[in-house]
């Protein structure tokens, strides 16, 4: 039996990776994940703010130079870490350490919403040995004037300025906020895009009624939350020429069936591998080998795209219909549904 699938022009050995997080930020963590069975490995983002940082730092450290004495120099902090303390140099050796302890690919990734800085250090994590590059791109547009196209034309230049000026596939973490996913999506692919991870999982901030401010705690991801990816990987899969990831709510082995399903070359996990340890991607890889051997599947090509769209009887499942068709199975019987009694 083959669970072999390409992403990104890469062969893996069956469709896993661990995707960006905190996790995958220690060399000794890399090589428990490949023994667990991850087929690649997302390293975390190594973020704008942290190049923006280091630059300055750099330009603090040249005019101390010349306006003083060689001793002022060490009064200069190194960069600001940001999350992983994660600077530039530091993230360069992670790639460089990370490629010499695993056979699988490891992918770099650049997160940001600025032009500055992608293309410089595309290149370098290219030259440290990263296998692909994902990008990125969120921002939170509190810019009332500012209009979708300007953002789509913003996110579409950084992708054709690093697609251009590396030799590496790169890959973009989309956002579901967009009006036109499917439009976007082939824009992307049309300037460069080898593949699209389908989503970047935006965290936003709650508010604590206690102390009466906006809070910045994290959640980990729910089952619910593969619906959207699953959507969106359904329509697009076989209609563009990229390779695509899930990203977001892929917890247990019936989950990564289901990406598969739908069209996911691919199939990412972050939250499941937080929750319940790097061991957990052995859960999932054997899962997955035992869910196509009990039903005698030789290989994953015979399973990938199945419940597309382009494959699927009844396109209606994925549009508007199956909105209102969910919504009458719900008011069907209201009785067993609401825990109050009725007003009517
Ligand atoms: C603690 C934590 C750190 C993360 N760091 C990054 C990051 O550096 N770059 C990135 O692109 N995504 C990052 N993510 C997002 C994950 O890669 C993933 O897309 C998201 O968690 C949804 O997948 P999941 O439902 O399997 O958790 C992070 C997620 C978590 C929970």
């Amino acid at each position: 039996m083959s669970l072999s699938t390409q992403y990104l022009g890469l062969t893996l050995k069956n469709p896993m990776i661990a995707s960006a997080s905190p996790l995958n930020s220690k060399v000794d963590n890399l090589r428990h994940l490949e023994d667990a069975g991850a087929a690649a490995i997302v390293l975390p983002s190594l973020f704008q703010e942290q190049i923006e940082a280091e630059t300055e730092n750099q330009i603090s450290r040249v005019e101390a130079f010349a306006n003083s004495s060689p001793e002022a120099l060490s009064y200069f902090p190194a960069a600001a870490n940001g999350p992983y303390g994660m600077y530039p140099e530091r993230y360069l050796d992670l790639v460089r350490r990370g490629k010499e302890s695993v056979d699988i690919p490891i992918i770099a990734s650049l997160n940001g919403s600025s032009r500055a800085g992608w293309v410089e250090h595309a290149k370098l994590m290219e030259q440290a040995g990263a296998s692909a590059l994902e990008l990125n791109m969120y921002q939170v547009s509190t810019n009332l004037l500012e209009t979708g196209r300007d953002i789509e034309a913003h996110y579409r230049d950084i992708v054709q300025a690093v697609c251009g000026s590396v030799g590496l596939p790169v890959s973009v973490k989309l956002t579901p906020y967009l009006s036109a996913i499917g439009n976007f999506a082939t824009t992307l692919v049309g300037h460069g895009a080898k593949g699209l991870v389908l989503f970047n999982r935006l965290m936003e901030p709650d508010i604590d009624l206690l102390l009466m401010k906006m809070t910045d705690t994290l959640e980990f991801s729910d089952a619910a939350e593969l619906r959207l990816p699953l959507l969106w990987t359904a329509i697009l899969a076989g209609r563009i020429k990229a390779s695509l990831a899930i990203s977001t709510g892929v917890r247990t082995v019936d989950d990564v069936v289901k990406a598969l399903l739908a069209g996911a070359d691919a199939v990412m996990t972050t939250s499941a591998l937080l929750r319940d340890g790097i061991g957990y991607m052995s859960t999932l890889t054997k899962g997955l080998h035992q869910w196509m051997e009990v039903r005698e599947i030789a290989s994953l090509k015979d399973v990938r795209g199945m419940m597309s769209w382009q494959r699927s009887r009844d396109r209606s499942v994925y549009t508007r219909a199956n909105y209102l068709r969910i919504l009458e199975h719900y008011s069907a019987s209201p009785e067993d549904k609401f825990p109050w009694p009725r007003l009517d």
